[in-house]
């Protein structure tokens, strides 16, 4: 690897575009039926609330945390917007200590990201602490061979072009304050041994066509095959 340390790109202008452009997706009902089977629920990772605060909207009784500040605040404002109020928590989830149990706990797109493999059995342990006796822990994963381009990087020889090299952004997107935006991620090392990605990302906005920030952070993702997960349960 290329001796990134376990860390989370969710911050700043990163944080800004999830909270611009990222709001919707099928994972938002999927999630949602087993909330409202089991009240009060847990986002944990629910960075700027994309599925928290529908939830909140339609009146579910759903807490967030995650790892970022610059998240949690804007999820906070997101929650804001539609008139609720939900209790948020900056926590990283192997950390989780927080006063109420749960009857879910969910978690989209939050497990192995800026942790170590440790960390992430542990975050598993709180997670269990955090259910009420009988509740449920609705979990995603994403499977290292999901995205064919990626899973073609595993076997020896297929690593070579990593680092891959770093691009202008591709395209802009408008928000609606009227800046563009744009971010433009690269993998820099696949560890098929350890199981883990390490990537970077650049992310920029202009206003009236200048550049008026440009930003980067790394992220670590540790991938995880289904019946790791499960034994690991
Ligand atoms: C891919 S985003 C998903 C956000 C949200 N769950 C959604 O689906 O829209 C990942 C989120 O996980 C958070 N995160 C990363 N590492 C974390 C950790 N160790 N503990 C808690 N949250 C973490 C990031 O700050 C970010 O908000």
């Amino acid at each position: 690897m290329t001796g990134v340390d376990p860390q989370s790109w969710h911050h700043g202008l990163v944080a800004r575009w999830w909270s611009l452009f990222r709001t919707t997706g099928p994972e938002i009902e999927y999630f949602k039926k087993f909330v409202e089977a089991g009240q009060p629920a847990l986002d944990v990772a629910c960075g700027t609330g994309r599925l928290l605060v529908p939830y909140v909207r339609a009146g579910l009784d759903v807490d967030g945390c995650d790892a970022s500040p610059d998240m949690v605040a804007l999820c906070a404002q997101a929650a804001q917007a539609v008139g609720g109020s939900p209790t948020l928590s900056c926590q990283a989830m192997h950390e989780l200590d927080l006063p109420r149990r749960y009857n879910t706990i969910i978690v989209c797109g939050g497990l192995g990201l800026g942790s170590t493999r440790d960390q992430d059995e542990q975050a598993l342990r709180r997670l269990y602490e955090h259910l009420e006796p009988g509740g449920r822990l609705v979990l995603d994963n994403e499977v290292p061979y999901s995205n064919a381009k990626h899973w073609n990087r595993w076997p020896v020889g297929q690593r070579g072009h990593l680092p891959e090299r770093t691009r202008p952004p591709d395209s802009r997107r408008l928000g609606p304050d009227g800046d563009e935006y744009a971010l433009e991620p690269r993998l820099l090392d696949l560890d098929p041994l350890r199981q883990q990605e390490a990537w970077e990302i650049s992310a920029y906005r202009w206003r009236d066509g200048e550049l008026i920030a440009q930003e980067r952070y790394q992220l670590t993702s540790n991938l995880y095959f289904s019946a790791e997960l499960v034994m690991m349960l």
